[in-house]
């Protein structure tokens, strides 16, 4: 594309910085033909890169690992949700000031609602580390009632003490049976693409399974998911919602869900 002095300038800073976000963006705004364009960063001095951003008059940037909340001091406002949450995904420069959301929780949330119904469910979350942060301020909102559990028990009962839900370790999957939706929060899968975080066999049909884990598009647990039946919800929705609201923010217009998609689908199958 060929910038000019007007062009809107976003990005995604990280540390590595993922390729995803600029992909999905840029497609979008080429959709739209939009005098925008989005960098991806891989950013150590997040202090510095604020200034710059600032400096050069970014219309935004999406926040990835391990800057989340590092990044929050150096912003001039905060919102309540993301403050609540204690991570920010996403900042908005209005006119020089820079102020931090969070739509993690919403593309989980988004995500998980085209599968099922949350409201009066039981979920049970496993992990209690950013990721899970995010998606059970969205479940408390929903009204689910959730227990936390993790490998490292006190990270869970910290998480869940803040919703006044329940808590527990590992051991907690043999009564799988008794939830009728299942969130993967953890790494597990990501990493290595033949690891589940959950036995097939604690599976069953009337579930709901989410996992956070895009890569492969299809995890191995999304995948036995699918296989016993139960509707399931994969990592690549929640990236992709939370994406979709951020480009809403950036541009003040519809984003191009489709297209997006497309683009994100495209690279993992490549
Ligand atoms: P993120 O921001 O992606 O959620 P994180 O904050 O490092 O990453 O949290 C990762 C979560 O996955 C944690 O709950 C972690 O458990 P611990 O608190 O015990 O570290 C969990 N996790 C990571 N690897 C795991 C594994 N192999 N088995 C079970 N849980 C794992």
């Amino acid at each position: 594309m060929i910038t000019t002095p007007e062009t809107r300038v976003c990005a995604s800073i990280a540390n590595p910085v993922s390729p995803l976000g600029c992909l999905m963006h840029n497609v979008a705004f080429e959709h739209l033909k939009l005098n925008y364009v989005y960098f991806a960063f891989t950013v150590t001095d997040v202090e510095n890169a604020v200034k710059g951003m600032r400096a050069l008059n970014f219309r935004g940037f999406s926040v990835s690992m391990p800057h989340k909340i590092a990044v929050m001091k150096y912003l001039d406002n905060v919102d309540e949700t993301a403050k609540a949450i204690g991570a920010v995904n996403t900042v908005i420069n209005d006119d020089g000031v820079l102020t931090g959301y969070n739509s993690d929780w919403i593309g989980a949330i988004t995500a998980l609602k085209e599968a099922t119904k949350i409201q009066g469910n039981k979920v049970l979350v496993v992990g209690a580390g950013g990721a899970a942060r995010a998606i059970v301020y969205g479940l408390s909102k929903e009204g689910a009632n959730f227990k936390i559990i993790n490998r490292t028990v006190t990270k869970a009962k910290e998480l869940a003490k803040k919703y006044n839900a329940e808590s527990g370790g590992l051991e907690e999957l043999k009564n799988l049976s008794n939830y009728d939706i299942v969130m993967n929060t953890t790494p597990v899968g990501f990493k290595n693409p033949k690891d589940s975080p959950i036995p097939k066999n604690l599976l069953s049909s009337k579930q709901t399974v989410f996992d956070v884990v895009f890569m492969p598009l299809e995890s191995k647990l999304i995948q036995e998911a699918k296989e016993i039946g139960c509707k399931t919800t994969p990592g690549w929705k929640m990236l992709l919602y939370q994406a979709v609201w951020q480009f809403e923010k950036y541009t003040g217009k519809k984003a191009p869900v489709e297209v997006m998609e497309k683009a994100l689908k495209d690279w993992a199958n490549k």
